[in-house]
């Protein structure tokens, strides 16, 4: 791709939401044995957001992608596909993608549809954009990056439980009129061998004519340690590796926005890129994991509070069950947020 001429993409605004229900590390104890010490000590996390009542993720990205539209100065109107990223969806089907078009008013013979990459599912979503809006095919994508983790997790298991939030990301990308691509790299990877280390079963059941007829439990189930190995052995590398083969030098990035799944492995990356602390963005203690929201919604808040400041260049990348990851070097650009 990044060999072919391609129509340069611009993104041209980016938005966030969160529930406002606040669960805290202390508020956990009365659900299991833990601490706030174990958790905060162990992955960065103080607190996450949680949905509540009929809140789900199609409301969450529905308010980000008001917000990324508003600042792109474009309408609903002008969008001209829908890609939701979704790991812990209200509902398979219809797409969220579907659901927030219906939403916004976006014209309704658009394309719009989910793709499954996790906690990389953002940068999955860009790297197909980039692709439709690159060939010609489409001028100008929402993005929309959201999780309702909290409903789909077993609150009985600790391990798992403690790490996720709920929250959206989103992002509206077009075709750059000015000729300068926004996207200075970008790159997926998957390895479905270790595909089993996240997993969340759809419950299901044979028909009641076959044997067994056994149904399945619905968790989000993770293998925290092992995903905890293969990420801090494979993402610093990956991303200094993203670096050089975009000829560049990581001090010539001004901002990391990685992932918020674990600060310990945010700053095994960082400690590889050589970056102080003010050019890496992380929430993770106020939102916990919110899996594909989570690098929009470091994106978009790093910018609503400062943290980020624009113009400006910043790394993304992330991982998750699939195993997935991916990353993009971007440019960001004065009015995004
Ligand atoms: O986007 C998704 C990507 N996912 C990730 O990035 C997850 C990466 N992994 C992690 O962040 C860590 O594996 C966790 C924070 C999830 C868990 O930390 P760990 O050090 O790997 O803990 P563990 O699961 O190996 O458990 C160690 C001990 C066990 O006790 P024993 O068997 O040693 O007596 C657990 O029972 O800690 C216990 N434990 C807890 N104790 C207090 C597990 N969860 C908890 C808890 N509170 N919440």
């Amino acid at each position: 791709m990044n060999n072919i001429k391609t129509i340069p993409l611009k993104i041209a605004g980016v938005g966030y939401c969160v529930p406002e229900t606040v669960v805290t590390n202390d508020d956990l104890t009365k659900l299991y044995d833990t601490s706030d010490e174990w958790i905060y000590s162990r992955t960065g996390i103080k607190e996450r957001r949680l949905v509540s009542g009929n809140e789900s993720a199609v409301d969450l990205g529905a308010k980000a992608a008001e917000h990324a539209i508003a600042k792109s100065g474009l309408k609903a109107e002008d969008i001209d596909m829908v890609i939701s990223a979704s790991s812990a969806p209200p509902e398979l089907y219809p797409a969220i993608g579907c659901r927030i078009q219906a939403h916004l008013g976006i014209p309704n013979d658009v394309p719009a549809f989910d793709i499954t990459a996790a906690c990389s599912g953002l940068i999955y979503a860009l790297s197909i954009a980039k692709g439709f809006i690159g060939s010609g095919m489409y001028k100008t994508i929402l993005l929309v990056a959201t999780d309702n983790n909290s409903r789909l997790l077993n609150w009985e298991d600790r391990s798992a439980s403690i790490l996720f939030g709920d929250g959206a990301g989103a992002m509206v990308v077009t075709a750059s009129d000015d000729g300068v691509d926004d996207i200075i790299s970008i790159d997926i990877r998957a390895n479905g061998a270790i595909g089993d280390l996240i997993k969340l079963p759809l419950a299901g059941k044979n028909c009641p004519l076959v044997e067994p007829n056994t149904e399945e439990p619905q968790f989000i189930e993770m293998n925290g340690k092992e995903v905890y190995k293969f990420v801090a052995r494979v993402l610093p590398h990956y991303v200094e590796e993203m670096v050089e083969k975009a000829g560049m030098k990581a001090e010539e990035i001004d901002y990391l926005i990685p992932h918020q799944a674990n600060l310990r492995i945010i700053q095994a990356v960082q400690e590889r890129l050589g970056y102080s602390d003010d050019k890496v963005v992380t929430n993770i203690k106020y939102y916990g994991n919110t899996s594909a929201a989570s690098i929009p919604l470091a994106l978009a808040e790093g910018v609503e509070k400062g943290n980020v400041k624009l113009p400006s260049t910043a790394i993304l990348c992330g991982f998750g069950a699939g195993m997935t990851w991916g990353g993009a070097i971007v440019r960001l650009r004065e009015g995004i947020c």
